[in-house]
């Protein structure tokens, strides 16, 4: 699924499609089991029926072909929030020679001839006491091998709020109204759980079986599932008349989160075809899908390029794309019916134009498209491993649009947003590993974040530097050939992937991949290469430390990466971004001879390729930093950056990022500007309230007036740089801020683009009085757009009005109280950790209520805690976290999240003064300068 891929930001690529795919996790309904399911049965078979009606109720059966593997006299399964009836379970078994059957033959009434059933199983006894685990006994115990029937009825009622699970558009009148087309629509998100919110399962990645579903509905609607139909009956149903059962052909061994139904009124298609002839179609509402031809184009192309690419055609005999409006995810890669949100996809021509929309339709609908691969066809054993199925797809996304969509940068931009993404995200003592440890009950958090996305990214395309382009397609195409209909997990990748690439011709002496790719998978966190010059010895030693670490030395030999060194020099004939040198994690230094001439700069890491930052001495940075616009543009987006995030971060002086960012001023390209926005950002914040905030302030604002210039309306950089040069007020940005907020304050149609929206809100709120303020609040309340809602509701705690903060400030804390609502909270104290960290945290701490003992309340205090820069601050954020620590602990990690705030802290004690020197002797510097300017021109 994506993210949009979640997981939650940005206008551009990969974050908004991050962004989304966190979304699609339900944090009360789907949660990490509390145990796994036995493998003593294996699910072959499901016929599934279900019965969907207009009030969101519905009713089903299932029948389900097992193979005991292991006697046992319980069969343990899934479901969510039905309601089984006792009556209805049927055991029985099968005889052995029963082979395939024709599932068709068993709607509702199950024949025990033509299955040469044995005797059915009697006393078979319920027990639901697990919550969403159903324990069948029976006291005859099950033998093994063999095959068995489990039959059952159910009934339960669809999610009307949000969609997510079997969900329904209830039809307008019924009072739940949402969709605001007025339809009814029936339709599924499963992953990553919740299949048995629908049918009675084995809901876990690793059961995989064949699916046939039927679908009953009226004849006023239209069905899809995964498969083409295959028959179509008519269906007594007391409902009314007219009702149909379609049956839809029985799907290749998939997941059941795979499973995907539709049932609609009032939507039309568009149809194309993939070669062999498979119908490709997309379906939305009758106002909209004429926009589908589109996107229809784009996912025939990169059908072909991934069919070609994996060597493996996608089984299913059609692909159908379904848009839903403000859907959950960016889109959910249900096999051959996979859903996107409506307006990533039907967007209207004219935003055509905009490269920055087209692309992100494109990465999102190959994004879901490479599931087939990474995902569908091979499934992750567990949900630790799931970076294997994101980590690739967002990869595969990138590579299938360079190909079908060309547009100069866009991979640049997408290993940059990676990167940094998943970077800021990996320096938190909060973070977790690739592979993360999920405990059972907690939500699904770690599975859908930017590390699972951006980080698995960043790793594959690490993996494609180091073993080549060729080995990674190699590698890949065997896995899949070799696992497609079953599962995997790494270690099979690792091994597919070294034997392709010729053993260790790209790796480390005698060490396997899989030891290599074993700290990347499992430590949290990113290494810190240092490339110390020594110019007399002519000398480099090189060493690691991994950002989560606060000592300076390294601790601890294991704690460390086998890092793929790859570096050039000024000058170098024939520069290669092969591997030139192993970082052993048991070496704590590694001296080499240097290269280069000693007044010449050394650079490591080419192209960024390694997930790694580098930091080097005080001379090579000043050298690198003085020939920046002879560099490659990739290296000069990993070189600023590295500076930039690095002084952030306390691991290199302030002076080079200063440095660093002072060089932005020549920058043409959008692409290092993308790099480092963000992290100047949160360098800005880490002033506020100090002496230092106004000079920093001033001095980012003399940079972005310059950067200001240049952007273009599609950059993809624009979004993050409108939003921090009308922070730190630069004219160029406030001007057209406040024209465009003041246009749409006139007319709320006028459309404000998408990328500085949440910007221009801002700004219209921060410098308007009370009656804008109620202006953006009464929009908020109307608007149907969750994207813009949001933005809105956003920028109203830009308010520089205390009384109109304060009002926000008990929205948030008390959201029974008016405001709008408690499913909000989340976006709101977001905003207002950002606005006034001091503020929340006062009212949090003088608060009576038992709220912040409330475990998302905690989660939520990460934000405030990257946001402290004081004692006063962190004294009450320990407070908070303190008073219940045991509790917390277990739950969260509150330890991590003081430590955040403490490295806050001690990170502006360290580096105030260094700061302020070399702000004052800048200052001092422009005044001369502008001072000889001036001079010069009055001569003329
Ligand atoms: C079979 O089940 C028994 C009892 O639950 C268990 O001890 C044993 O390990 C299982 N064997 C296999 C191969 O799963
Ligand atoms: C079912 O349960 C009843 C009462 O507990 C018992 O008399 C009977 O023998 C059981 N039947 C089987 C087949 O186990
Ligand atoms: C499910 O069926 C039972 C028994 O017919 C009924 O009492 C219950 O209300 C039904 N639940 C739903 C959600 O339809
Ligand atoms: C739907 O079924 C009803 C009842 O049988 C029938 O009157 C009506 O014509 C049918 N409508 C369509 C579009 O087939
Ligand atoms: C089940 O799936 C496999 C492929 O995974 C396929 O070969 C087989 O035909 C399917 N079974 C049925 C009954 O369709
Ligand atoms: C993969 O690596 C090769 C060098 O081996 C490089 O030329 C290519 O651009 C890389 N592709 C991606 C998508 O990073």
């Amino acid at each position: 699924m994506k993210f949009e891929a979640s997981k939650w930001a940005s206008f551009v690529l990969t974050a908004s499609l991050t962004l989304s795919s966190l979304d699609v996790v339900d944090a009360k309904k789907s949660r990490v089991p509390k145990q796994r399911l036995s493998h003593d049965v294996a699910p072959q078979h499901y016929h599934v029926t279900l019965v969907p009606k207009r009030d969101c109720s519905f009713s089903g059966s299932v029948a389900i072909q097992l193979d005991v593997t292991n006697s046992t006299n319980q069969l343990v399964f899934n479901a969510k929030g039905l309601e089984i009836d006792e009556d209805s379970v049927t055991l029985k078994r099968l005889n052995k020679d029963a082979g395939e059957i024709d599932i068709l033959q068993i709607n509702n009434e199950v024949d025990n001839n033509e299955y040469n059933a044995e005797e059915n199983y009697k006393n078979l006894t319920l027990d639901f006491t697990v919550r969403d685990f159903v324990t069948l006994g029976s006291e005859e115990p099950l033998s093994s091998p063999g095959r068995y029937l489990l039959y059952m009825e159910f009934n339960g009622t669809m999610n009307s709020r949000r969609t997510l699970g079997l969900y329904c558009s209830p039809s307008p009148g019924t009072g739940k109204h949402k969709d605001r087309t007025g339809r009814w629509m029936v339709a599924s998100a499963f992953e990553p759980n919740l299949a048995s919110t629908a049918f009675p399962c084995w809901d876990e990645p690793g059961f995989k079986a064949n699916f046939t579903i039927s679908l009953a509905h009226d004849n006023r609607t239209v069905t899809l599932s995964n498969m083409p139909l295959r028959i179509s009956k008519p269906y007594d149903n007391s409902d009314g008349e007219g009702w149909r059962l379609d049956t839809f052909h029985t799907t290749p061994k998939m997941s059941p989160y795979l499973v995907g139904v539709m049932i609609s009124e009032n939507v039309a298609h568009l149809d194309s075809k993939l070669n062999g002839d498979r119908p490709l179609r997309i379906w939305g509402h009758p106002g909209r899908v004429q926009y589908g031809d589109l996107p229809l184009r784009l996912a025939k192309r990169h059908m072909e390029f991934l069919e070609d690419y994996m060597s493996f055609q996608d089984p299913l005999p059609k692909q159908d794309m379904l848009t839903v409006r403000n859907y959950i995810a960016g889109g959910l890669e249900n096999w051959g019916i996979v859903s996107y949100d409506e307006k990533l996809i039907l967007f209207d021509p004219r935003y055509r134009r905009n490269k920055q929309v087209v692309l992100r339709c494109s990465n999102l609908i190959a994004h879901e498209l490479s599931h087939i691969w990474f995902g569908n066809l091979v499934t992750p054993n567990w949900w630790d491993d799931i970076w294997l199925s994101e980590g690739f797809s967002s990869y595969f996304a990138v590579l299938s649009t360079s190909k079908v969509y060309p547009v100069w940068g866009h991979e640049t931009a997408s290993w940059i947003l990676a990167r940094e993404n998943s970077m800021e995200v990996d320096a938190r003592d909060t973070t977790h590993p690739l592979r993360p440890q999920l405990s059972p009950g907690s939500g699904f958090r770690e599975v859908f974040d930017q590390i699972i996305y951006n980080k698995g990214q960043s790793i594959v395309r690490m993996l494609n530097f180091t073993i080549g382009e060729q080995a990674l397609k190699e590698g890949l195409r065997n896995y899949i050939r070799k696992r497609a209909y079953a599962t995997a997990s790494h270690d099979l990748l690792w091994s597919e992937l070294e034997k392709a690439a010729g053993g260790f011709a790209n790796l480390p002496e005698n060490v396997s991949l899989a030891e290599v790719m074993d700290s990347w998978l499992n430590r949290p966190g990113y290494p810190v290469v240092s490339v110390i010059r020594d110019y007399s010895a002519g000398e480099i030693t090189i060493s690691q430390r991994s950002i989560l670490d606060k000592e300076d030395a390294r601790e601890d030999a294991s704690a460390a990466w086998w890092i793929p060194l790859t570096y050039t020099y000024d000058g170098e004939n024939g520069t290669t971004t092969s591997v030139r040198l192993w970082l052993n994690p048991a070496e704590i230094n590694t001296t080499i001879d240097d290269p280069a001439p000693s007044d010449k700069w050394l650079l490591f890491n080419l192209h960024g390729a390694g997930y790694y930052r580098v930091r080097y001495d005080r001379d090579n940075a000043a050298y690198l930093l003085n020939d920046l616009s002879d560099l490659w543009l990739d290296d000069r987006v990993q070189v600023v950056s590295d500076m930039v995030e690095l002084a952030r971060l306390g691991f290199s002086p302030v002076s080079d990022a200063l440095n660093a960012l002072s060089s932005m001023k020549n920058e043409m390209s959008p692409y290092p500007w993308l790099a480092i926005l963000g992290s100047a950002h949160k360098t800005l914040s880490l002033f506020r309230g100090t002496e230092l905030e106004d000079m920093f302030t001033e001095f980012l604002n003399e940079i972005l007036s310059v950067g200001m210039t240049r952007v273009e309306e599609d950059d993809v950089h624009r979004k993050e740089l409108v939003s921090l040069s009308c922070e730190v007020g630069v004219t160029k940005c406030t001007k057209m801020a406040d024209e465009l907020f003041k246009k749409w304050a006139e007319d709320p149609n006028h459309k404000i683009p998408e990328d500085i929206r949440g910007s221009v809100y801002c700004y219209g709120v921060a410098h308007g009085d009370s009656k804008s303020w109620q202006m953006v609040n009464s929009r908020f309340a109307s608007s149907a757009d969750a994207k813009d809602k949001k933005d809105l509701l956003k920028a109203l705690a830009c308010t520089k009005d205390s009384n109109l903060l304060s009002k926000y400030l008990k929205w948030t804390l008390e959201p029974s109280k008016g405001g709008p609502g408690s499913k909000k909270t989340s976006t709101m104290f977001k905003a207002l950790a950002k606005r006034d960290p001091e503020m929340l945290l006062s009212a949090l701490v003088s608060q009576e209520t038992d709220k912040k003992r409330n475990p998302r309340w905690k989660k939520l205090l990460e934000h405030v805690a990257l946001e402290v820069n004081n004692e006063k601050q962190l004294n009450q954020l320990r407070q908070l976290l303190m008073a219940d620590q045991d509790e917390f602990k277990s739950d969260f990690g509150g330890n991590a999240v003081i430590s955040m705030a403490e490295s806050n802290v001690d990170w502006l004690e360290r580096n105030a003064g260094q700061t302020k020197a070399w702000l004052k002797k800048h200052e001092a510097m422009s005044a001369v300068k502008s001072k000889k300017l001036s001079k010069g021109s009055r001569g003329i």
